[in-house]
């Protein structure tokens, strides 16, 4: 049987240099950084999803987005802002089992997190003129990765999630004294502004609102929201590592006051 044919960084048409990389400079640092990011995120969003504790601020109806939707019977009566849809869940069990799902799916598959990991977690490749560790390469086109192409699903999942952390966001303007608001508020309020920038900076959301037209001026609306997302898509990588703080920030600040360490700043209420 034949060896199969080299491809990628082996094929026949590349130059033949032994060494993986030419380069001297630190082109590692980037790839470096972005594993040590994703990492911190994904076990602080995971150890704070499953430790139901201080994810909920009784007086100022904060609710952590870590925890929203909250709809079941185990989330705490308040922090059910839209009511209860199932009983008990089981420890194991996210109490936002709604959401979760969905919105590892939306940043699994956005084009600018499968960017980076590819680089950074699978070195594929880790940087320009570093050559890749693997010998083959087949792109999104088969499983798993033929997956990625649901991202534009995802963005309509994600684009409900963030109505629902507005909705989240609202509701807490209120005070045990009626309307209020304090550094809480200020806190969830930024972050659902950056996560709406994350949302509508979406490629998909560029392709939902313009793609697909022959002529742009028989649609000049569509056209002057395609402009404005376009906009904002140059800015999404900025967009995509922002909110990874924000919603950290924002979940442990609210585990702060929740858990009675500080008292919320308060300015009206
Ligand atoms: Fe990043 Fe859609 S969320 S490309």
């Amino acid at each position: 049987m034949s060896a199969p044919a080299a491809t990628g960084v082996r094929s026949a048409t590349r130059a033949r240099i032994a060494a993986r990389t030419l380069r001297t400079d630190r082109w590692w640092q980037t790839p470096l950084l972005t594993v040590v990011g994703l990492l911190v995120f994904i076990g602080y969003a995971t150890v704070r999803s499953f430790v139901r504790s201080s994810y909920y601020v009784e007086d100022y109806h904060y609710l952590t987005p870590f925890y929203s939707p909250c709809v079941s019977e185990s989330c705490v009566e308040g922090a059910r802002h839209f009511g209860t849809w199932v009983g008990e869940l089981p420890m194991w069990m996210p109490l936002a089992f709604l959401s979760l799902p969905f919105l590892l799916g939306f940043r699994l598959t956005c084009y600018y997190y499968r960017k980076a990991y590819y680089r950074s977690f699978w070195l594929a490749p880790a940087a320009c003129a570093v050559a890749e560790p693997h010998a083959r390469y087949t792109g999104e086109t088969r499983l798993p990765l033929i997956l990625q192409n649901a991202h534009r699903y995802f963005f309509y999942a994600g684009f409900v999630i963030s109505l629902i952390n507005t909705y989240d966001m609202v509701v807490a303007f209120r005070s045990p004294s009626g309307f209020g608001f304090g550094l809480g508020n200020v806190i969830l309020l930024v972050n659902v502004i950056l996560l709406w920038g994350y949302t509508l900076s979406c490629h998909s959301c560029r392709h939902v609102t313009g793609g697909r037209l022959k002529h742009f001026s028989k649609h000049p609306v569509r056209y002057r929201i395609w402009t404005l997302v376009s906009k904002l898509n140059t800015r999404h990588m900025q967009f995509a590592w922002i909110t990874l703080g924000t919603l950290m920030i924002t979940d442990f600040y609210i585990m702060l006051v929740a858990s009675g360490t500080i008292s919320d700043l308060r300015f009206v209420g």
